[in-house]
């Protein structure tokens, strides 16, 4: 028989979104007449922008002729939709990130969970706890950490804590670490990194020579003008910095599929002779061999949010689902319950009455009132005591689900 990758052991059974899908599965068969309200995985509701429809259906014909039909595409993604990228949401902020150095994808989580593989198997990793999970679970199974120890941490990670009294920000680590995942807008605390705190954060990855793997899907539900939607914004970021963002929740993609990661002209790693190698080359080399491109009707999709309409209908689509968070985030308020995020995220973050574990508080939302939402803990071990709901629900299940928590 082969033997198995061990490292695969070390992670709990299921991965956290499908262990709650397979405890809700449970609960409606064993309940069939419970009208379940899902505010749990960040999936989006509201159908495609109209701009993007119109771009699929006519690259979908392109497809039905010979003369406009595509095979394989370019790994790196199509440079009519990188070109657009870089210009809307760089060089129109005043970014020099430039279309070569951007990557299409088929999306962020397969983005943040491969990029590890073009670093040393040695790399210390630093990561904020809790946090989205993707970033722990590919480096456990690569093999980058030892086994879980007892308070639910895994050896020879740098764990960073998020909790109430630091505001959800982590701090920065009084030791060395190669690799920082840094999520901003976060996922799930909704909270985010300022200017200050993220210098502080490029001022120690210069000294220590590491590399910050900057996870800024949810950039397009910032409201508050100060708050960067890029650590681009922050002077010498390209030198220690690689960014991933995605149009999943920006134009209703989680479907659809199509992301993209920036990696710098100025961003290099070093060999074990300590020659400086380019991390977009390596990246590159990966996906030509592992990854063929993201379907070209996506990639046309992806690129008509790029005009004056599409900006405007996007506008509306975030505008919608953060009409939603509001009216979690004051729902929650009027019963006395203290809520964090929803202002700069789709994410409302809370602390569970009476203190009760995060998956006993899953347990008795979904028993009591039909509603599934993220336990904190599955976030990390500071998530416990801590309830995520997403804002991507439909407007009249988030106010149904708001009646439904108030009135019980
Ligand atoms: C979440 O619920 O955290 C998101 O759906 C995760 C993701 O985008 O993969």
């Amino acid at each position: 028989m082969a033997l198995i990758n061990e490292n695969y052991q070390k992670l709990s059974k299921n991965y956290l979104f499908s262990e709650i899908a397979r405890r809700v599965e449970k609960f409606q068969n064993e309940n069939p007449n419970a009208k379940i309200i899902r505010l749990g995985i960040g999936d989006v509701t509201q159908p495609l922008p109209q701009v993007c429809i119109d771009a699929m259906k006519k690259a979908v014909e392109e497809m039905s002729d010979a003369k406009t039909f595509r095979g394989y595409g370019p790994e790196q993604g199509y440079k009519f939709l990188r070109e657009k990228i870089a210009e809307y949401n760089y060089k129109r902020r005043g970014l020099k990130i430039d279309s070569e150095e951007i990557f299409i994808s088929d999306g962020s989580k397969c983005d943040c969970g491969n990029i590890q593989e073009i670093f040393s198997i040695e790399s210390k990793i630093a990561i904020a706890d809790p946090v989205y999970p993707v970033y722990l679970d590919t480096n456990v199974m690569a093999g980058r950490t030892g086994e879980l120890k007892s308070d639910g941490h895994f050896e020879g990670v740098v764990y960073l804590p998020c909790t109430e009294e630091n505001n959800f920000s982590p701090s920065i680590p009084d030791e060395h670490v190669d690799l920082i995942y840094l999520c901003s807008p976060n996922n799930p605390t909704g909270t985010t990194l300022s200017k200050d705190t993220l210098k502080k954060w490029i001022e120690y990855a210069k000294e220590n020579e590491a590399i910050i793997l900057y996870d800024a899907a949810y950039a397009a539900y910032i409201t508050e003008k100060n708050i960067p939607q890029s650590i681009y914004e922050i002077e010498d970021a390209e030198e220690c910095a690689i960014e991933f963002r995605s149009f999943s929740k920006t134009a209703g993609f989680t479907g659809t599929r199509c992301g993209y990661v920036v990696i710098p002209n100025e961003l290099f790693g070093k060999n074990k002779f300590g020659e400086k190698i380019l991390l977009k080359d390596l990246w590159l080399r990966r996906q030509t061999t592992k990854f063929n491109g993201t379907a070209y009707i996506v990639q046309r999709g992806a690129e008509a949010i790029y005009s004056e309409e599409g900006q405007k209908q996007i506008k509306n689509l975030v505008g919608y689902y953060m009409e939603n968070a509001k009216i979690i985030r004051e729902g929650f308020e009027k019963i006395g319950m203290k809520t964090y995020g929803g202002i700069n995220a789709p994410y409302i973050w809370l602390k569970t009455p009476k203190n009760i574990s995060s998956w006993e508080f899953f347990d008795k939302l979904l028993n009591e009132v039909n509603i599934v939402g993220t336990p904190g803990a599955g976030f990390g071990p500071c998530g416990e005591n801590y309830f995520r709901l997403t804002a991507f629900g439909n407007r009249e299940n988030t106010i149904e689900a708001m009646n439904r928590i108030k009135n019980n």
